[in-house]
């Protein structure tokens, strides 16, 4: 059996996730943040959410640095934020609209949700982290059901049903 790095790519794309930015302040009061689709929750006690960075990410480093952070879960119309906080421009902040939370975290404007966290631990995990944040403070963005962003094979999507329920 070959178990080249690519054909594991290949077979988890069919594992679909939703996007996230993760944003922060640095102590230089600049506002930074990365994209991904490695988000998910944890554990209920304590409040433990968990995604995992890439060791070369430029990004994760200063938002390590700052000790807080905020999950952004992205709506399905906001596919331009995954594409902009998933380069390594400099100001990836330039034009998005955005307010501050009570702990000083990016909260981005039309997210489904946001999450504040404070970070719990890091683990080594091959060329990535598994980063921990104990969670601080959450809200949904609006009482209405809001669509999330879905990545699926390298492109993106919607949910296209959420009327089952489980039980
Ligand atoms: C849909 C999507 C999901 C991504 N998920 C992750 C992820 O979970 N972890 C990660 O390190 N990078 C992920 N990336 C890539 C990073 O967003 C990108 O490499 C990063 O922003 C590079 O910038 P930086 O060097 O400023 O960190 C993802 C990109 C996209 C488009």
């Amino acid at each position: 059996m070959s178990l080249d790095p690519q054909k594991f790519r290949s077979i988890l794309s069919h594992y679909p996730t939703g996007v996230c930015v993760i944003t922060a302040m640095t102590a230089r009061g600049e506002a930074i943040g990365m994209t991904v689709g490695t988000f998910t929750s944890v554990s209920l006690d304590p409040l433990l959410i968990g995604f995992f960075p890439d060791r070369k990410s430029t990004s994760w480093s200063e938002i390590a640095a700052a000790g807080r952070f905020c999950v952004n879960i992205l709506a399905n119309d906001q596919e331009w934020l995954c594409r902009k906080f998933a380069t390594r421009e400099r100001d990836k902040f330039a034009e998005v609209v955005h307010r501050l939370s009570e702990n000083g975290q990016p909260i981005l404007d039309g997210a489904v949700a946001w999450i504040d966290c404070s970070l719990y631990a890091v683990h080594e995990a091959g060329d990535h982290y598994l980063v921990l944040g104990q969670v601080e403070a959450m809200a949904l963005a609006s009482e209405r059901v809001a669509s999330p962003l879905i990545f699926f094979q390298g492109k993106f999507g919607q949910v296209a049903s959420i009327e089952t329920p489980l039980a």
